[in-house]
């Protein structure tokens, strides 16, 4: 072996499987003389150019769902069409070669193109030769940033950005990440997009503080330097603030669906004063977002005004005017600003959280839809398991015993679920169903593929039985019970099985019987029956399967429970449910309602739901549990396993009572003796933590006006606060919102219902009810408690926080299989195992430690690839961008100069690769 040199944190490989071996050839991309950066139409340095941006900014569904604005179905909701759009553009497009028009998203690029004839798909690729029409973002959707996990946004953008590349090759690759619409914008997002390979991102909202500040400081335009454990430049992105959101400057707006007048054919212009706008900017560059919602359906209307705008300002300079009006896209302005060679200001923390005024929090999202939360928080984990069993398998998975299966169409489901109105819970109801519809549909498509895989692993074609509403104790009862491990190490999982019997003996574990809760016999309506739970601990093994068969013992009633264990006492009396009574805008200060964007508490101090509750308590050998039953609608059960890192507390929480005619919003809050001072941590999208301090932005004088509200942030995984001696670290099992507002507390809103529809344009107040529960939604979720000294705390809180985002599955298996030969260390978490080829799988490793967070983590790693899988036969490896749309050593990206010294500690948890070839090597990015 070479000398191990150190590559960066994430990387991604393509193995190959199978098949020919050969060094994948690194051709040096067909440079086109017209697309990219080459295409831009030239500017005149002596004037203001004034870019003009034709673009559309089309919904993964919101509204109507994601099919009725493909086809411009439900007008009557809303009029919006997106086959008609890039019908009208294409077609505009062609009649002027000056045109320009931006596109973003593929998820209904993909299907438009579908449909095309093949001299139409020819004339669009030269379009997209020539630059005229040009990708930018170019994942499946615009994510949410506040409430997506990394894993799902890596997948989605992998996913459109390789459609991009396999359609277009080379022209096709986006240049900048656009995230015009997300409701506040995370730290992990950019430090994802720089390793993607993006040159700039530009965004369209941020707090009206922070904004106004930045108008007067001209830092509209920054560099943010994304991660505090990469080496810069690697996560360091260049950052644009749009002038306008992402709306044409008023009176400017030639949409059909707007009132402006045309331009008329004379050269009297209503004055627009450009100048105002570049005075806030740096260089004497502007740019124009020529377009909105849904715009351009008869771009006809658009094309044709912007036609004589560009010619009658321009033919003004011959008067000596000095401004240059020119059709651009958002990478010919940022070449633009790159070519003046300024230094840019420096940004270290995110833009969470987002207000647009004094008391319009737009932090009520980062809970909104518990429940379709959870779902894709859980589908996330399935694809994983499928993608890998896709590769353990080979192509019987695809086509076996029990048909056709395949991946794709849960990658499709979970892909448009990360758009910034899915996830976050800003849709309308009928489109959340519709999300949730197609992730189920996903899981159909996968199990089939599952069972092929296992039956073929296993040699039994026997029928899988898939368990999906553990949660609720309800699962049909099958004598083995297989486990499915997605992780790259061995995990220790407890199990809780449905059964009537009273004792039960289980292969390699011992299992105890308790009865089922109330609350639990509340929740499942009719579901199932079962009046006990079989409790056991399963281990399985690294990308691999253990199977357990039970067999029951004995039938009666289950014995009584013990008296009260004495470590969930010490905690009980400090975990609260309360809840907040949302603003209904019968308020002086100010009209804004709590809804689904919006946190609006009517006062600052939340309810007791009862100081009483009435208690249960079991003591057994696998576990020790306090049930707490506080009202009809709020239940708890703390919950201790043997041997575990973690205390559990499970909470279910609804129907919430709507009687008094006030939305509410309910929390969990854990009190403590930690002296916080103020201070508290939370990830970003489930990677690496930023701190936060109450009433305080790192980068402006905050003038705090919404004291709860204000002070919550997005946790996507985990958030903790310490002092010298302890950190208390919650791990979550899906992304909810919360704060620390009183110092060693903790608290995470659960579930919100709501009566108002707070203006921000969904037209709808949140009030979920499902069929099963038709008088308001019923929510169950997890809190994981870990209790330990701050400088070995992460040595918990992280792997903990993969095992709950990638969680064991339970099936029916005969035999323990593991996909990996060797465990990986502990610091090094597989990311991606996916088929990518024929021949060949993408893999994605990281360094799952930040720097300085662990004295035994954090530190360089080195895994041997070679000896890494047990059925795949390694051939080669080549390195790939994030996002896999790149060849590692292609990959060049604009640098940017930072305007002061760099904040960087510098160090770089690193992460070697040895390969058939050597340890792999990465060029620097710069
Ligand atoms: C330039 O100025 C002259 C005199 O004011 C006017 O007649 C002419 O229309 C102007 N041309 C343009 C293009 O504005
Ligand atoms: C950019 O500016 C630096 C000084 O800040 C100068 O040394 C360098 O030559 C300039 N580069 C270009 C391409 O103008
Ligand atoms: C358990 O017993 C209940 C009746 O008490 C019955 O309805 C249910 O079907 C049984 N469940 C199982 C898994 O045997
Ligand atoms: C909320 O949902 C309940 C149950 O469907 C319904 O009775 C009530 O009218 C709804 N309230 C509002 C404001 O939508
Ligand atoms: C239980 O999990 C299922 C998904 O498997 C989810 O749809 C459901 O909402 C969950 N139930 C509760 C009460 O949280
Ligand atoms: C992108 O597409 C081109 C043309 O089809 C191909 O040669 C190249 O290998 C692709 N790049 C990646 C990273 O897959
Ligand atoms: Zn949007």
């Amino acid at each position: 072996m070479a000398t191990p040199d150190y590559t960066p944190f994430v990387f991604l490989l393509l193995l190959f499987q199978s098949g020919v071996w050969g060094v994948p050839v690194c051709q040096t991309p067909q440079e086109s003389p017209t697309c990219g950066y080459k295409s831009c139409h030239a500017t005149k340095p002596g004037m203001l150019n004034v870019h003009l941006v034709p673009h559309t900014h089309d919904d993964v569904g919101w509204l109507k769902t994601v099919d009725q604005y493909f086809y411009g179905d439900r007008n009557d909701i809303q009029h919006a069409g997106v086959q008609y759009i890039l019908d009208s553009v294409v077609d505009q497009l062609l009649k002027n070669p000056d045109r320009r028009f931006i596109y973003v998203e593929t998820a209904f690029f993909y299907r438009w193109w579908k449909q095309q004839t093949d001299d139409m798909q020819n004339t669009v690729k030269q379009l997209v030769n020539e630059g005229r029409l040009e990708f930018v973002n170019g994942g499946w959707c615009m994510s949410d940033e506040a409430t997506t996990h990394y894993s799902a946004v890596i997948d989605q953008m992998t996913m459109g950005l390789r459609f991009l590349n396999d359609t277009f090759g080379h022209c096709g690759r986006p240049r900048v990440a656009w995230h015009i619409d997300p409701f506040g914008h995370a730290r992990e997002h950019a430090s994802m997009f720089a390793q993607m390979g993006y040159d700039g991102f530009f965004f369209g909202r941020l707090d009206y503080q922070d904004r106004n500040r930045r108008m007067v400081a001209r830092e509209q335009e920054m560099l943010w330097r994304a991660s505090e454990s990469l080496t810069p430049p690697m996560a360091d992105l260049f950052t644009g603030i749009l002038p306008n959101g992402y709306n044409p400057p008023e009176g400017f707006c030639w949409d059909q669906s707007c009132d402006d007048p045309p331009i008329r054919d004379d050269p009297d212009l209503e004055d627009y004063n450009v100048d105002d706008v570049a005075l806030v900017y740096k260089t004497n560059h502007i740019i124009m977002t020529m377009g909105s919602d849904f715009q351009y359906e008869n771009a006809n209307l658009w094309y044709k005004n912007l036609d004589k705008l560009i010619r009658y300002v321009n033919q003004m300079q011959s008067n000596g005017s000095e401004v240059n009006v020119l059709y651009s896209t958002p990478s010919c302005y940022l070449q633009e600003l790159h070519r003046a060679n300024l230094t840019w200001p420096l940004k270290g923390d995110d833009f969470f959280p987002y207000a647009d005024s004094a008391h319009d929090f737009w932090t009520g999202y980062f809970t909104s839809r518990p429940a379709l939360k959870r779902y894709e928080r859980i589908s996330n984990s399935y694809l994983q398991t499928c993608k890998q069993l896709e590769v353990l398998g080979g192509p019987i998975s695809r086509k076996g015993p029990f048909g056709a299966g395949d991946s794709e169409t849960l990658k499709k489901a979970m892909a448009v679920a990360q758009h910034h109105d899915a996830v976050s819970g800003t849709e309308k109801q009928h489109v959340a169903n519709d999300y949730a519809r197609k992730l189920a549909n996903g899981w159909a498509h996968c199990q089939v593929l599952v069972s092929n895989t296992l039956s073929s692993l296993s040699g039994s074609s026997a029928p899988r039985v898939y368990c999906e509403h553990l949660n609720i104790s309800v699962c049909p009862l099958t004598e083995t019970m297989n486990v499915y491990n997605p992780l790259a190490r061995p995990v220790s999982w407890p199990v809780r099985l449905p059964v009537n019997g009273t004792a039960y003996s289980i292969s390699d574990a011992k299992g105890k019987v308790v009865p089922v809760s109330q609350a639990t016999a509340a929740v499942r309506r009719g579901r199932g029956y079962a009046v006990n739970e079989l409790l056991f601990q399963v281990q399985a093994p690294p990308l691999g399967y253990s199977t357990y068969s039970v067999s029951l013992l004995q039938n009666g009633p289950p014995s009584p429970p013990s008296p009260l264990p004495r470590a969930p006492t010490a905690v009980q009396n400090k975990v609260w449910v309360l809840w907040y009574n949302a603003s209904d805008g019968n308020n002086s200060e100010s009209i804004q309602m709590s809804g689904a964007y919006i946190f609006r508490p009517n006062t600052s101090t939340p309810f007791i739901i009862s100081k009483t509750a009435k208690i249960e308590t079991l003591q057994n050998s696998v576990v020790q549990e306090v049930r707490q039953w506080f009202s009809p609608w709020v239940s708890q059960v703390v919950r201790l396993y043997t041997d575990s890192r973690a205390l559990e507390l499970e909470w279910t929480v609804g129907p919430v009572p709507i009687g008094d005619d006030l939305g509410k919003e309910v929390i969990s809050r854990l009190d403590s003796s930690i002296n916080s001072s103020g201070v508290f941590y939370t990830d970003s999208n489930g990677r690496e933590v930023l701190q936060r301090r109450k009433d305080y932005r790192p980068t402006w004088n905050l003038r705090q006006s919404e004291p709860i509200a204000g002070n919550y942030y997005p946790i996507n995984s985990r958030a903790y606060i310490k002092d010298d001696k302890d950190q208390l670290t919650v791990v979550t099992d899906r992304s909810q919102g919360g704060g620390s507002i009183q110092d060693g507390s903790l608290e995470i809103m659960l579930h919100r219902r709501l009566l108002y529809d707070d203006v921000r344009g969904v037209g709808e107040p949140l009030n979920e009810t499902s069929d099963i529960y038709p008088e308001g939604l019923v929510v169950r979720g997890r809190h994981l408690l870990s209790l330990s000294p701050p400088a070995t705390a992460a040595d918990t809180h992280r792997p903990l926080a993969q095992e709950v985002v990638l969680q064991p599955s339970s099936m029916d298996f005969e035999k323990e299989f593991s996909g990996l030969q060797a465990v990986l260390p502990p610091a090094v978490h597989l990311l991606t195992v996916s088929q990518w080829d024929q021949d060949t799988v993408l893999l994605r490793l990281e360094h799952q430690y930040q720097a300085s967070e662990s004295k035994e983590h954090s530190q360089p790693v080195t895994v041997n690839l070679q000896k890494l899988f047990s059925t795949l036969d390694m051939l080669g490896v080549s390195e790939m961008n994030l996002s896999a749309n790149q060849w590692k050593d292609e990959m060049t990206r604009l640098d940017w100069k930072a305007e002061s010294g760099t904040h960087h500690t510098g160090v770089t948890n690193q992460l070697c690769l040895l390969s058939p070839l050597g340890c792999v090597k990465t060029a620097d990015l710069l």
